[in-house]
């Protein structure tokens, strides 16, 4: 492999000592726009997407781009332009797939908590199809619908209780989760779907958990979808679209999570095996449409050698790449610009008042006050999960398109943060 090339990142590589991503020089970058400062390559997107695409070939299939990864406007118009469908999670995400030119038909808007409210907004809307995690809300969403004077398309979320095999804050298809219809109540929720006013049966889904690295817990799953599929045909109710979630990892720290399209060569064999290879398929990859997409840049402030750790303080903190305290998760950390000489140990952390305020620790460094590191593999579950924590305003974000680097949001002020704050008199 090419040393100058990130593991995991190709669109993100040293040109002598200095990291580019495509053809900008980060390190002008965070000198003309500041830091923390998250940068998208358009071209790691795109390619993403197309493992997938080339992996589903000659199907009748939809990509539904699961936005809780990434909800920024511009990265939703890449998705949007290349043709992807989104799966939202709350009305929020709905007004901006539209506001970023996204076709409602394509939506598919999945949780376990959906209001009312937001029920109605997606049905007026004309989204393509509501999965539904409950019976309960099977009954809501009925009487919404009916109110409306629509029809709900819907996939009822099936539990299929197979183990993905990661962190469980992000495993979500077993039976402790909170997540889908039991396996076993399935058929039954799909019997009270096809008696109830304003719903149509579209489809089934299932969603297992996020940063899955082997491929086995995809076929177990398909296998549980596709017995449930025969049995609630076998009932006469026939089912559209099958959909498989998202949920596959990427590469972190050395991870070797299959490529989607030897994942889906595999999986597509098994359901022409099983005789379901003509079904329309949908998926909704998150993660690995943007993950290794991005990158945080950020200032090295202090370096405070202790007596047990050395830390090496830097601007960006959790409030704004929130994995490493919620999961303990790993991102690597590597300079703009590549020094030589001896590397020392350090915790690196954020300003943020919390001894969990850490991004890497036990780093391999050679730094000083003042460099530019990059956090990688920083395009999913970072800026969609930004907070503003200690009053920090939200980092700004680059697209890059070639050689051009287009500022897609601007740095989050205070006053920003306070104008729908209300003074007492
Ligand atoms: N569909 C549903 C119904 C989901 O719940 C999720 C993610 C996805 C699709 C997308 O999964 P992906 O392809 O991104 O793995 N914040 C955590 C990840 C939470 C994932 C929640 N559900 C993290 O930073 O690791």
């Amino acid at each position: 492999m090419n040393p100058s090339l990130l593991p995991g990142q190709p669109h993100f590589a040293y040109r002598g000592d200095q990291l580019f991503a495509e053809d900008v020089c980060l390190g002008e970058l965070a000198r003309t726009y500041g830091t923390p400062l998250f940068v998208y390559s358009k071209a790691a997107m795109l390619s993403a997407l197309a493992a997938y695409q080339r992996g589903f070939a000659g199907r009748k299939v939809q990509i539904c781009y699961a936005m809780k990864a990434n909800s920024s406007l511009a990265v939703l118009q890449v998705f949007a332009r290349a043709g992807c469908g989104f799966d939202i999670v709350s009305g929020g995400e709905l007004q901006r797939v539209l506001a970023a030119g996204g076709d409602a038909a394509k939506i598919i808007f999945s949780g376990v908590g959906k209001t009312r409210e937001e029920m109605q907004q997606a049905l007026m809307a004309g989204i393509g199809c509501f999965n539904v995690e409950s019976e309960a809300e099977l009954e809501v969403l009925s009487e919404v619908a009916t109110r409306c004077g629509a029809t709900a398309a819907v996939s009822i979320r099936v539990n299929p209780n197979v183990d993905p095999k990661t962190h469980p804050y992000i495993s979500t298809g077993l039976k402790g989760n909170k997540f889908g219809v039991a396996h076993e109540r399935a058929l039954q929720a799909y019997q009270r779907a096809a008696a109830l006013p304003g719903l149509r049966v579209a489809g089934i889904d299932c969603h297992i958990g996020s940063q899955i690295t082997e491929e086995r817990p995809y076929l177990d799953a398909m296998d549980r979808i596709l017995d449930l599929v025969d049995s609630i045909e076998a009932a006469g109710i026939p089912i559209g679209h099958i959909d498989f979630g998202g949920g596959l990892g990427i590469d972190y720290n050395g991870d070797t999570p299959p490529q989607a399209d030897a994942l889906w060569a595999h999986l597509l064999a098994r359901l022409d095996a099983r005789g379901y290879g003509a079904r329309e398929l949908m998926i909704e990859p998150g993660r690995s449409l943007v993950g290794n997409a991005g990158v945080c840049l950020t200032e090295v402030l202090y370096l405070k050698p202790g007596e047990q750790k050395n830390f090496c303080v830097i601007d960006a903190a959790m409030n704004d790449l929130p994995r490493p305290a919620m999961y303990q998760a790993f991102h690597q950390i590597v300079p703009l610009e590549r020094r030589a000489g001896p590397a020392s140990i350090v915790d690196v952390v954020g300003p943020v008042c919390e001894s969990g305020d850490w991004i890497g620790r036990d780093r391999a460094l050679n730094v000083r006050s003042g460099d530019l590191l990059a956090v990688l593999s920083a395009g999913a579950y970072c800026m969609s999960m930004a907070s503003n924590y200690n009053t920090r305003g939200r980092a700004a974000e680059m697209l890059i398109d070639g050689a051009a680097a287009r500022l897609v949001r601007r740095r989050e002020t205070a006053k920003d943060q306070m104008s729908g704050e209300i003074l007492l008199e």
